[in-house]
Parts: structure tokens; sequence; C-alpha cells
């Protein structure tokens, strides 16, 4: 990226000419620096199979060109033309329940199709070979959001790769049914032809199956981006090549973006806000913390948002004045080397009408596009943060097949939620002012170091070497806290050998003997050496200590007497263990503990919901501050700085008006 990006995704092929050269216009005044174009415009480039018409296409990119504004071109393989499916009705997907999805949305794709892939790869290579080396392409956008709406088909085409997938994974049909534990139920396979997807069956279907059925969507779907990819690389060679993510929890579930991050150029996300939510800036800033760790740590470009409501959640809740920014802003802290919106001007046609964008139904006289002309020339005073990386204090360890696996049918609570975990201690570490890190399951201890403490949220399906990587971390002086119902099972979805938690005995010092999940509503008390007792609910256990020393006890329900929340010193560093599901006052209480083991010292003079993020490089060292309240709030300084957005000197101490932003490039 040659500067920060500022833009969204633009749909010309919705209107008339004539406003094109209003837009463009529009986007000179907002500052736009970046759209991307013709995510949905197969049909418009090839109206007949084999029949290319570019000289719209040609029309647009050059007119922004013109304006000085790059583009991200889209390759529009997520939306195949009508006459596509008339020809190859067999690339529509199946659903599990054995139903094929119709023609009249987007995303119909089965990516095990034959005649999707070379229809795909053909659309690929002609605008290549076209806007490869246009100067005002400056990124490649494949595709659109993979994994949704649909990932998972089970068509026959679906099968037989799926069975070629297995072969490669397993070699043997003996490993296979070890690996899926098909002696039970009496599911034991003879033959490969024998294997299918798991479509819906009369009760709960084997579980490893269906583990491993998502693993080789995923696959599929990645091998297609890595089609398109490469065919971009060879016709363009030195443009960065991307595809749109959802990494947010709450958005995509379908993905291992651990994967994915290490198939992209660039990674790029769209994050659209759980509006409803009272702190809705958490889970922003969880999506972008988690975002910016698929990326490595490297800088990474947010590109969707929006600007007010979406018409796609049960209430399209409008953005309040100055939260657009804040949002902006919040996700540049965090790494994204720039803000970009869906869409440029809202629709008038189609499903998304009621969607919001940058230019709205309202027009230019109007609250939102002022907002948007106010935060392109925000975005343009920070450009000289561009390449400088955010700095985190603490790591979180998150696994996209762990959850995946622990949210099938028939766990011992469906009240124990994955994605609920990794929110709550996300957000309880957000409220002691805390940046994280995202890291994967399989990180070694040398990463792992460089944390002071790690917290292991929800990891039921955790393999051994994990285990041991996390055990070489506490033993070399780090300091972990693991939440419950996690070490659990390996990667088939088999349990480890001997008592629970298997992978993560050695270091928690201690074993579970039986799981105690509550009724509905049912609450337990905790109490513990001093302090106010602690509430949970939904889950217990009878946790016994192996070298582990209790620090609160369950002093009711079904582990009374027993310990709830341990501390093992192991080699030079500490392990917690949470074995039941703590509300928010738990678990500050934990972590203000861990955190002393860990020698993080409390931040408690940073007001609540004021987000302080530092990004640093060889430009400099940045302080963002974001006011998420209604009131005034002063952030302490140690050391004085120049603020970027309203401009000034600043020491001691730097003022955020309510629902502000300040940015401060610290002195050295
Ligand atoms: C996704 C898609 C866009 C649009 C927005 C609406 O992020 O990529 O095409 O549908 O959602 O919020």
């Amino acid at each position: 990226m040659a500067r920060l990006a500022y833009g969204g995704d633009y749909n010309p092929e919705q209107w008339p000419e004539e406003v094109w050269h209003e837009d463009v216009a529009l986007m000179r005044e907002a500052g736009v620096t970046l759209v991307s174009v013709g995510i949905f415009s197969w049909a418009m480039v090839e109206p007949e199979e084999g029949a290319y018409d570019f000289g719209r296409l040609d029309r647009i990119v050059g007119l922004l060109h013109g304006a000085g504004i790059g583009v991200d071109l889209a390759t529009p393989t997520v939306a195949p033309p009508a006459w596509f499916y008339r020809a190859h009705p067999e690339a529509l997907p199946v659903s599990r329940e054995g139903v094929r999805l119709a023609f009249g949305s987007r995303g119909a794709i089965c990516h095990d199709s034959p005649a999707y892939q070379e229809a795909a790869a053909r659309i690929t290579r002609a605008l290549g070979e076209r806007y490869g080396h246009h100067p005002a392409v400056v990124m490649w956008h494949v595709h659109n959001e993979y994994g949704v709406p649909v990932l998972e088909c089970y068509c026959e085409n679906s099968a037989a790769a799926f069975r070629d997938w297995l072969r490669n994974r397993y070699t043997t049909l003996d490993a296979l049914n070890a690996a899926w534990g098909t002696a039970f139920w009496g599911q034991a396979y003879g033959d490969w032809a024998e294997i299918g997807p798991p479509r819906l069956t009369p009760t709960v279907c084997n579980p490893a199956q269906r583990l491993d059925y998502r693993r080789f969507a995923g696959d599929s779907a990645l091998a297609n981006f890595r089609r398109e990819r490469d065919i971009l690389h060879t016709l363009s060679p030195g443009t960065p090549v991307t595809t749109n993510f959802m990494v947010s929890p709450a958005q995509c579930d379908t993905l291992d973006y651990w994967a994915w991050g290490r198939e992209v150029d660039l990674v790029t996300n769209d994050h659209y806000l759980v509006a409803e939510q009272e702190r809705n800036h958490v889970g922003l800033s969880m999506a972008a913390d988690l975002t910016r760790s698929v990326a490595g740590g490297a800088p990474w470009l947010l590109l969707e948002h929006s600007t007010s409501g979406v018409n796609w959640q049960p209430r399209g809740i409008a953005k309040r004045p100055g939260e657009m920014a804040r949002n902006s802003l919040a996700h540049i802290a965090r790494g994204s080397e720039g803000a970009m919106f869906f869409q440029w001007r809202a629709s008038r046609a189609g499903a998304e009408k009621f969607h919001s964008a940058m230019v709205p139904h309202a027009g230019t006289d109007s609250r939102i596009w002022r907002e948007v002309v106010s935060l392109g020339a925000d975005v343009a005073a920070l450009e000289e943060v561009r390449g400088t990386r955010t700095v985190a204090d603490v790591a979180v360890v998150w696994d996209w097949q762990s959850w995946w696996a622990q949210r099938l049918e028939w766990r011992p609570s469906e009240d124990l939620d994955a994605r609920e975990r990794a929110e709550a201690w996300y957000t309880a570490l957000f409220d002691r002012r805390l940046t994280a890190d995202f890291l994967p399951p399989q990180t070694g201890p040398a990463k792992l170091a460089g944390y002071p403490l790690v917290v292991v949220p929800a990891l039921y399906l955790t393999a051994r070497t994990a285990g041991q990587h996390l055990r070489a971390y506490v033993e070399n002086g780090g300091t972990l806290a693991v939440s419950c119902f996690s070490g659990i099972v390996d990667e088939h979805d088999t349990v480890h050998p001997g008592p629970h938690p298997g992978a993560l005995r050695d270091v928690l010092g201690l074993t579970v003997e039986e799981f105690q999940p509550l009724r509905a509503g049912e609450r337990v008390t905790l109490r513990g050496s001093g302090g106010p007792p602690l509430v949970a609910d939904v889950w217990a256990e009878t946790v016994v200590p192996r070298g582990a020393e209790p620090v609160w006890s369950y002093a009711d329900g079904p582990a009374a007497g027993g310990p709830a929340v341990t501390r093992h010193r192991l080699g030079r560093g500490t392990a917690w263990y949470v074995s039941t599901r703590l509300g928010a006052d738990g678990l500050d209480a934990v972590l203000a503990a861990a955190c002393a083991d860990a020698g993080i010292a409390p931040r408690e003079e940073i007001p609540r919901d004021v987000e302080v993020v530092r990004r640093s490089g060889e430009s400099g060292s940045y302080l963002f501050a974001l006011n998420h309240t209604g009131a005034d709030a002063k952030v302490p300084l140690e050391t004085a700085g120049t603020e970027l957005l309203a401009g000034g000197r600043v020491a001691g101490h730097l003022e955020v008006p309510a629902g502000g932003v300040r940015v401060v490039r610290l002195d050295r």
C-alpha cells in the first residue's frame, strides 16, 4: 500500500454512467484512495459464455485512474452468471439435507465442481490479461468472503473429492477407521467407495467425520482461492492478491483463518458490529486483534465495515454521531492500514438497499456524508502510522477447529459455548486495558515466551504437542490461565487417554474426575482467601489437585467443597485453571491474580471504555485513545507528544472528548 486506504466497495454497474462522474468527484471530496471494483460483475464482463465485454469496466477503471484513486480489482467468482448455471446446474451446492440450492442470490457455489473451477479460472485469466498491468490496479480481490453463505456442499462431486482428500490424509482405511472411531455403532468402512459426506443421518452423525468434512470443505475453497491467486501472480506480477476474510467469530465460523492467513499477500477483513450489543466496540477490538494475529502481527486492511446500520441484522441500528469514525480508527489502532466500507453508494434495488453506505440515499446533505468527508481527512492525517505495528500486552490462544468440534452435538452441556467464553475472557482483558494478540494452538514455546500472560479461554480440542508447548512456556517462566473444558480431545475428537484434561493435566497439575454441568439458571458460589465470593453458572467440575493449590473453592453446588480455581507453580512459571463459567467479576478477579504473577501492573488510571492502543515502528510510536463513553476523559501520557487529529502538543495527560479519538505521536 502506498497510502492508507480509504474508500469502499464500488458497484457502478448498478448505476447509469452519468452517476459515475459524480461518484468520482465525490470520492475526491471525501479523500477516497482505494475502491474495490467488480466483485459482482461477471455477468457484465462475460454476458455470454466466452464473449467478453470489457467496455464498461475499462471506462470505470480509467475514470478512477484519472482521479488518482487506486483500484482493488475483483475476480467476480462469487457470483457466476445465469448462463453458467443453465449449462451446469450441477455446480449449484447441495445442502446437508439433500436440497439443491437455486440461482438468484450469490455465493451458490460447489467448490468441488470442475465446471465452476474451469469457469472461475477462465474469467480470472481474462481479467488478469486485460488489467494485470493497468496502473490503477493496486490490489486484486479474489472472490468475496469465502466460507459464506455456504461452504459445505453435499453433492456427488463433493463426495468424490472428499474421498480423495481422505485417501490423502489417512492413506489406509485402517487408519481412517481408527481416526474416526468407527468401531462405535458399527460404522467400519471396508471400501473407500462406502464413504460419503456426513449427510443428514437419523441421529448424531460420526463427529470425526463431520470435523473432517469441515476441514475438507475449507481446503476445497482454499484450493480455488490458490488457483485464482496463482493466475493473477503470473499475469499481474508484484500486485498483491487478497480475499476478504470475516475473521470475527461472530461473523464467520466456517474457515480456519490460521491457514488462510498464510496464503494471501495482504490480510484483509470485513467487520460488522453486533450492533445491538451495548459495548459492541469490544467485539470490534477482538475482531481487529484476531485479524492482525491472522496476519502474523503484520499490517492488514479493513476492507469492509458500515457507515451506519446494516440490512441483515434483526434491527439495523444506526450508528450515533462519531461512532463510524471511532470504529474506523479503532481498526487502524489495531493494525489496519486504512478503513474501507461496504459500500460507496447505497443501492436502489436488490437485497441490500437498506444497508448504509458512504453516499446514503439521503445524498450529500446528510450527517453520514459529512462524517465520511471528515473521516477521510482524519485517515489522511494519520498517514505516518502506515507500516507500524500494534503493540500487544498478552496473548490468547484461539482455534477455529476446536470451536467446530465443541459445537457438534451431544456435548456435556449445550450451555457451554466456546465463542462465548473467548468473548468473555477477551472482554475481561479489554477491561483491564490490555491489548491481546491471538495465537494458533500449535504456537511453539519461543513465540509464547514473548508474552508474560497467555490465556486459553476455550480449547476443547488440544493436540498433545499444543499441551507440551504450553507446559514448556510455563516451565520457562510464563503465566498461563486456562478455562474449563479445554485439553479434552485430540484432532479426531477422540478423548485423550487417562483422566481429563488429557493434553493439559501436567501443566495444570490436576485431573478432572467428573464434569458437573449445572441446571439451566443454576448458580454456584466460589470462596477464596479474602475478597468477595465469586459467582459462576453453567458448568462445574470435580477437580483433583495433583500439584496445583486451590485458590477458590466451590461453596455450594454439585462440586461443593472441591477446588474451583487452582494455581500450579511449575518450573519458573504458574498455570491457573478455572473449572467453571465465571461472570465478569470472577474473570477479573482471576485475571488480577494471574497478572500479578505475570508482573503486569494494573492500569486503573485509564477510564473504563476509553480504549488505549499503541502502534510502533520506524516512523515513531503512536498512542491511540478512543473514548467510547459519553464523558470527557483524561489518559495519562508517559511521554509528551504531538496530537495528529486535533493538532497541538500534549504532555502529562491527554484530553479525549466524549465519543472522540486522539492520536499522539510520542516523542522519542
Ligand atoms: C458482506 C459482503 C458485502 C455486503 C456486506 C453487507 O461483507 O462482502 O458484499 O453484502 O456484507 O454488510
